[in-house]
Order: C-alpha cells, then structure tokens, then sequence
C-alpha cells in the first residue's frame, strides 16, 4: 500500500530538550514536521510561536509543516514563512477571507494548508479546494495533544476525496488529532495521505520506531 507522509508533532515533545527532539525527528523516518502554533483566543491553550518555530528551522532537516491555531493568521503569514514554514495551514474557521489567504501563501513560495474543526462540513472547502496544497482534517477539537480521536473522521476524508477528485485538486489530505498505530492503516486506506501524530510518537518508548510503523502502515 502507498505509504503515508508521517508529521510528527512537535507539541508533545520534551520542550526542554528541543534540539534533541528535532535530532530524533531528523534521524526518524518521518517526513515533515508539525508545528501547533496556538494562541490561546482560537483554541483554548497557548502553545509557541514565531521564535520557538526559528530555532527549530536552524536545526530541522525536514520540511516544517506549520498549523496555526490563531485568529487573523493573515497577520503573521510572511513572519511565518521566514521563520521557515514549508506548509502553512490556516484555520478556515478563523479566516474571513479564505481564498485571499491562502493566495497570498502560494505568493510567498509557500504550500498553502487549510484546517477545518470537526463540526466544519467538508463542503465549506468547495471554493478553495483548486488552490491549496493541503486540507487538514482536524479529527479532535484543536488545542490539545493526546485527545480521543472522533470516528466521524473517516467519512469527511471519503468526502473530501471526491471533492479533490471532482475538481482536480492536487491537495494532500492530513489528518490530525488522536492518530496511532490502532487507526493509522484504516486512516491511510479511507485516503490520508499525510498522518499527524504526538502523543503516539512522543510518548512511545522509543519514538523512532513508532514513527517507522506509522509509516508502514
Ligand atoms: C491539536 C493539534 C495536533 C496535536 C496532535 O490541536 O493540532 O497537531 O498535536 O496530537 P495527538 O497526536 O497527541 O492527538
Ligand atoms: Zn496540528
């Protein structure tokens, strides 16, 4: 079977030893690196931000795959590109001008992402889908790690691959939010095509090989 991207997220990591942490990631099979930028307005938790997210890109060797979890991202998007986003994904609930934003990433260079909460029906996507890179399926309520993760997941992604495909979007469908080896292969096999995971990782007893089975999923 086709193998999943694997984006560790970093949320779940010892912050005390970062650069180990990111060693690990680099060492890892794993494929880019998630970032959870929240800023306590959007979800109910504060997590980093722009410096944290730049001293992580001096040491990362991967593509860092940024989420924000802020209101306005619109604000901070060329702050975040220079602090060394490859993918950054807005929230289509915190955006009044989606399209707008997600344009003015693809202008930076960047691979514009967008994230929906689970309540957001997949359909809200159908005027951007053409556009983005990425589609980030939130399969918890965002703002924490560790989170039970919601069944109805997996008929939003069968939805949202016919949407990919009736309008012949390239994007890649992520999934994040209580993602493991327990549901991994069912995710990859519904059509993910990008797996996040935290606490599955970072809260294994040896995180690089769990980032190897989540990859053979
Ligand atoms: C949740 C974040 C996730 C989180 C996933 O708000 O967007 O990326 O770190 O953590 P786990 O895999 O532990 O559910
Ligand atoms: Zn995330």
């Amino acid at each position: 079977m086709r193998k999943p991207i694997i984006a560790p997220s970093v949320l779940s990591a010892n912050f005390a030893r970062l650069e180990e942490e990111i060693e690990m990631l680099n060492r890892s099979a794993a494929d880019w690196i998630h970032l959870d930028i929240m800023d306590g307005v959007f979800v109910p938790n504060i997590s980093f931000g722009l410096p944290v997210t730049q001293a992580i890109s001096r040491v990362a060797r991967k593509p860092l795959d940024v989420h924000l979890m802020i209101v306005q991202p619109e604000k901070y998007l060329e702050a975040f590109y220079k602090a060394g986003a490859a993918v950054l994904t807005v929230h289509a609930e915190a955006c009044v001008h989606l399209h707008r934003t997600t344009q003015q990433i693809r202008m930076l260079g960047i691979r514009p992402g967008v994230a929906i909460n689970p309540h957001t029906p997949v359909r809200t996507l159908e005027n951007v889908i053409a556009e983005i890179d990425v589609v980030c399926l939130m399969s918890v309520n965002p703002g924490f790690g560790g989170q039970q993760f919601i069944e109805n997941t997996y008929r939003k992604i069968t939805e949202l691959k016919s949407l990919i495909i009736e309008s012949e979007s390239r994007a890649l469908i992520e999934v994040d939010g209580g993602v493991g080896p327990e549901n991994a292969r069912r995710l990859v096999e519904a059509g993910a095509d990008i797996l996040v995971a935290g606490n599955a990782v970072f809260g294994a007893p040896n995180p690089e090989a769990a980032i190897s089975r989540l990859r053979e999923s």
